[in-house]
């Protein structure tokens, strides 16, 4: 059907958003070779899995103190961050990702640094990342309908490829490097219990805080307060990259919210799809609190 599909750019093979034409491409493709230090934290995320939220919360374990932060993590984000830009960030740099393992820079993985690898259940990601797609409409050219969207997603036509893939090639990694620093934490836990998965996090990231600094984090990246306080950060050009000046990257931060969007056939298709997809994985997804 016309419109509904979304305009991608293919480089060696993956599929990623045209911001940048032929100097992304390159940018992509020299990332390999970028330099890493020992302290870099690599937060790797499918998209729409609550990257926003865990780069705040990082750098504010990283600060010692629940202060929000003046930065955004897009202006961190190694795919598409010109190399000086990436070598000018000062230590220790809270750098994200969609990339899989094996395609992060060489030196991250030869110095050791530290990786946080967020994974959110598959349906709330779909529904957070139609949204996306439908939002973000110069640049994807999508005009797509709901009801056509989960084949997209399911077939990987969406950029940085198949949710399922990148999964398994995370499982994968684990299991294949159980000596790398690689730290697993769900949106769904973070959502039942933040403070909780603050805690586990600075133990991961050796930052020691009280009881009392750990709760305030928790407390303001809660969806409520990061929407009022990094929406009031953004620039006017950021806005204006959304339908009617209408950014979805903070738009609804809960767990389930799939159920009002699946309809009880498009649920049956996804779960068959799902246990056929993840008939050999270990990872245990709630799709509920
Ligand atoms: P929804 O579209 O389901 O609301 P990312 O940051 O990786 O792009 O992920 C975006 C998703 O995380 C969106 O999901 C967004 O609302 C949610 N999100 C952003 N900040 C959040 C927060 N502080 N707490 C919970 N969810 C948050």
């Amino acid at each position: 059907a016309g419109g509904d599909h979304i305009k991608l750019m293919e480089v060696d093979g993956e599929l990623y958003p045209n911001v940048g034409g032929e100097e992304q491409a390159k940018g992509i493709r020299a990332l390999a070779e970028a330099k890493a230090r020992p302290d870099d934290i690599v937060l790797c995320n499918y998209p729409k899995s609550g990257c926003h939220w865990m780069w705040e919360v990082i750098n504010m374990i990283l600060q010692g103190s629940a202060t929000t932060i003046p930065d955004f993590k897009e202006n961190h984000m190694i795919e598409f961050i010109p190399p000086n830009h990436m070598e000018a960030i000062p230590s220790p740099r809270v750098l994200n990702t969609h990339m899989k393992f094996s395609q992060l820079p060489r030196e991250t993985i030869e110095k050791r640094c530290k990786i946080v690898l967020i994974l959110r259940n598959p349906k709330d990601v779909a529904v957070s990342f139609y949204h996306h797609h439908f939002g973000i409409a110069k640049l994807y050219q999508y005009e797509g309908k709901w009801e056509n969207y989960l084949s997209l997603f399911n077939n990987g036509k969406v950029d940085w490829g198949s949710f399922y893939n990148y999964v398994h090639s995370w499982e994968k990694t684990i299991h294949d490097n159980p000596t790398h620093p690689i730290h697993v934490l769900y949106y769904e836990d973070m959502k039942a219990d933040s403070a909780a998965e603050v805690r586990r996090l600075a133990n991961f990231m050796g930052v020691s805080l009280s009881d009392d600094l750990i709760e305030a984090i928790a407390e303001k990246c809660s969806f409520h307060n990061m929407v009022n306080d990094k929406m009031g950060l953004e620039d006017e050009k950021w806005r204006k990259v959304w339908r009617d000046e209408k950014p979805r990257m903070y738009r609804k931060g809960e767990v389930g919210d799939w159920k009002n969007w699946f309809t009880v056939a498009q649920n049956e298709e996804f779960d068959r799809i799902y246990a056929e997809r993840m008939a050999n994985s270990k990872l245990k997804f709630r799709f509920t609190l």
